[in-house]
């Protein structure tokens, strides 16, 4: 994260610093945050980080993350700037052809809002991978996340017992991303072997995942001798990334799919804005999320360089794992699309 600014007072950077505890994918916190002060009002310009568009994940090759990760952001300051009596009266999307070179203007005005959730929550919201509950999520708060959803353009679909076709479809996604050597450095890049839990190291700690005590030191050996990533490619990722896949579904009260009607700058933006509004939501009635990301699998299969590497008949196997999505589930993962994982906390 890099930002810069020419405004006196604190308040801008109070504001930055809780947006700053936004989700991003991997972590990767790819902003890039200009504010400046004029005529009362503070406009930020947000865009992506030279230093992350340099080196991006293989979850993010064209960027469609790391703008999700720039609404994510936005909306956090929304929060913060009502708490100080500040409102966001514009926003300016300044395109270009690739996703890397977009930015957006965010003007925020003295103004009282009485729309937007409390500022406390934004440093309370985290990523939820341990067992959840798998009672169903309220009608009357799935209606509310919809709501969010559709307020800014996007598809919304809840599974509170996903059927075993949309699981069976989803899954080669997931080995897949144990299976390829570029989405296996990526995850274990994410990973941290540490004994005891770090929030200060910005990683997945690996006790977090679902995974067995043998597959957690069969995947510590792995991350250490990266010879042996060769047994991942050779059938050695199944029982992790199925272990790391149905349990969890199980253990929580179903997915949610978010996907975008268009892939364009502004829409994958507004997501990441609806995201966070529904992940804070969601705390605060007590429900976990944690992003199920096989969708980004397949949409990143599709982009260069990546795509070079993976063979014809894993696009062809992928192809009929979407098509099927998309005829059986109406979830069409040629848009920008992210599943989320949900349920109600078990202690
Ligand atoms: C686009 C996107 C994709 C993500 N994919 C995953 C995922 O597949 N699995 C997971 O456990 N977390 C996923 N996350 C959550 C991030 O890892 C998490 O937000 C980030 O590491 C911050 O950690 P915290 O939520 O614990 O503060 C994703 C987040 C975003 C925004």
């Amino acid at each position: 994260m890099s930002f810069n600014t020419l405004s006196k007072t604190a308040d801008p950077h109070r504001w930055i610093n809780l947006a700053a505890k936004s989700p991003s994918g991997g972590n990767s916190q790819p902003w890039n945050i200009v504010v400046e002060k004029n005529e009362g009002c503070f406009i930020f310009t947000l865009s992506i980080s030279a230093e992350y568009a340099e080196k991006p994940s293989v979850m993010d090759l064209d960027g469609s993350a790391s703008v999700v990760a720039l609404g994510t952001f936005a909306f956090s300051l929304q929060v913060a700037a009502a708490q100080d009596g500040y409102i966001l009266t514009e926003t300016n999307y300044l395109n270009s052809d690739s996703y890397w070179d977009c930015s957006v203007y965010l003007r925020f005005t003295p103004g009282q809002s009485h729309s937007l959730i409390g500022p406390t929550w934004l440093i309370k919201r985290r990523t939820h991978r341990e067992k959840l509950s798998n009672e169903r999520i309220k009608s009357e708060t799935i209606d509310c996340f919809r709501d969010i959803a559709e307020s800014q353009s996007l598809r919304f679909q809840y599974f509170p017992h996903p059927p075993t076709s949309l699981l069976k479809n989803l899954y080669p996604l997931e080995e897949y991303r144990w299976q390829n050597r570029k989405f296996l450095d990526s995850l274990l890049s994410e990973i941290s072997f540490s004994k005891t839990k770090n929030p200060q190291e910005r990683k997945i700690w690996v006790s977090d995942l679902s995974i067995t005590p043998v597959q957690k030191f069969f995947l510590y050996l792995v991350h250490r001798f990266s010879m042996l990533r060769l047994f991942f490619k050779l059938g050695a990722a199944k029982p992790v990334s199925s272990d790391n896949f149905y349990p969890l579904i199980a253990n929580s009260g179903g997915l949610i799919f978010l996907s975008v009607i268009q892939n364009n700058f502004q829409n994958i933006f507004q997501f990441g804005q609806a995201l966070q509004q529904i992940w804070l939501l969601a705390e605060s009635q007590n429900i976990g999320v944690q992003p199920f990301s096989q969708s980004l699998v397949y949409y990143n299969s599709k982009k260069h360089p990546l795509n070079e590497e993976i063979q014809q008949f894993e696009k062809n196997r992928f192809e009929l794992n979407a098509v099927q999505i998309s005829q059986l589930h109406s979830i069409d993962l040629n848009h920008f699309t992210l599943g989320l994982r949900v349920g109600y906390f078990s202690d």
